[in-house]
């Protein structure tokens, strides 16, 4: 008997492994990170990782160090760039384990100058360049000196710089332009200085995919190895050539026929017009099933479609399946590949006013990741 009712994030590491296969044979030459910042997107930071770069990835990226060390204990040793740090970070124990800090400012490239003295050698470090995003990042006005300081910290052996990059809003095509510009003369400025980075890079998936003109040395992969568009526009994982990789499910856990008129769930939000039976998945917004979504979500549930009734809870929620037959332990796919007919991240996104990327990203502790293939 188990304790918990069946809930399962299940992770198909052999898509992952097929989306940057199928990435890196489009991008012309250009080399692919994939991005596996917050447990890679849900998914498992180290068992994706090592699916990405059995896929061709060469490089990961991280978020935060810690994110990064996690991959380094598990005893992946491919470049790992992390860019996101807390201001009292130490960086010496990255610079041991040969982690590239992701640079925003000046201050920082004194505190890695700093641990390199302490640790007896260079930190190598990617320079980040504010082309418009407003996040982080170097302003412009502030680049030149910015460079100059890398520059002196590298002749005095202590800094290697071994990439510039920004990151792109993904507004618009002239928006992009406009940042691609910024990030041209950023290079320009650095070069004159004397930086030779060996990666450029300022495209993630949507530019990777869209822009040949953003791809520079690197492109930075994150929702793409997860087989989900990063569009937000309609547009499929198939119509990209890509494969989901996570399907959420669980088991029902409880039927009952209802009368015509009877409310469902917390502040009977939903009542039915007809007598129908509804089916319980013990899901809810615990394990993140967004409450957003109730009364807008469907799963697939013995072959069809069927909509969430009432209120998404913190455990449970319910799905109206008519007259169909349904028994408790039925497995209920809250989205997956749709070419299973299950619905998509994607379309959880639409129905929570949020994108595919969230709706993986924040799939609860409670949930076990299950595997499937892998290296
Ligand atoms: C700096 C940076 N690069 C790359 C990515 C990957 O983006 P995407 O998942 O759209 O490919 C992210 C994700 O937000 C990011 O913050």
């Amino acid at each position: 008997m188990s304790e918990r009712p069946f809930r399962e994030a299940l992770i198909d590491l052999d898509a992952v492994t097929a989306n940057v296969r199928s990435l890196v044979e489009r991008l012309g030459g250009t080399r692919a990170m994939a991005v596996v910042k917050a447990d890679a997107y849900g998914h498992g930071a180290v068992p994706v990782a090592r699916a990405a770069l059995a896929g061709g990835a060469d490089w990961l990226g991280t978020a935060d160090l810690g994110e990064a060390f996690e991959l380094r204990a598990a005893g992946i040793d491919a470049p790992i760039l992390a860019w996101l740090h807390d201001p009292g970070a130490d960086f010496a124990p990255a610079i041991a384990a040969d982690i590239d800090l992701g640079l925003s400012a000046e201050a920082q490239l004194h505190r890695a100058a700093e641990a390199a003295r302490g640790a007896g050698a260079p930190a190598t470090v990617h320079l980040k360049i504010d082309t418009g995003l407003s996040r982080n990042g170097v302003q412009p006005g502030e680049w030149a000196d910015a460079v100059a300081a890398a520059v002196e910290l590298e002749r005095a052996g202590l800094l290697r710089v071994r990439g510039v990059f920004s990151h792109l809003a993904n507004t618009s095509a002239e928006s992009d332009a406009a940042q691609l510009a910024e990030f041209e003369r950023a290079l320009a400025v650095a070069a004159d200085a004397g930086l030779t980075p060996e990666v450029r890079h300022i495209a993630s998936t949507a530019a990777a995919l869209t822009r040949p003109d953003a791809r520079y040395d690197l492109v930075r992969l994150g929702i793409a190895c997860y087989g989900i568009p990063p569009f937000g526009d309609g547009t499929t994982s198939a119509e990209l050539r890509l494969v989901p990789v996570m399907t959420l499910r669980g088991r029902v856990a409880a039927v009952r026929r209802i009368a015509a008129g009877d409310g469902v769930s917390y502040g009977h939000t939903w009542r039915a017009e007809r007598a129908t039976t509804l089916a319980l998945v013990p899901l809810g917004y615990a394990d993140g099933v967004p409450r957003q979504a109730s009364g807008r979500g469907e799963v697939l549930l013995n072959g069809a479609r069927r909509p969430v009734v009432g209120r998404i809870a913190m455990d449970q929620f319910l799905v109206d399946v008519g007259d169909d037959a349904v028994e408790v332990g039925d497995e209920v796919v809250l989205f997956g590949d749709p070419a299973t007919g299950a619905p998509s991240a994607d379309d959880w996104g639409v129905a929570a006013d949020t994108i595919g990327y969230e709706i993986v990203t924040r799939i609860g502790p409670r949930v076990p990741r299950g595997y499937l293939g892998g290296v």
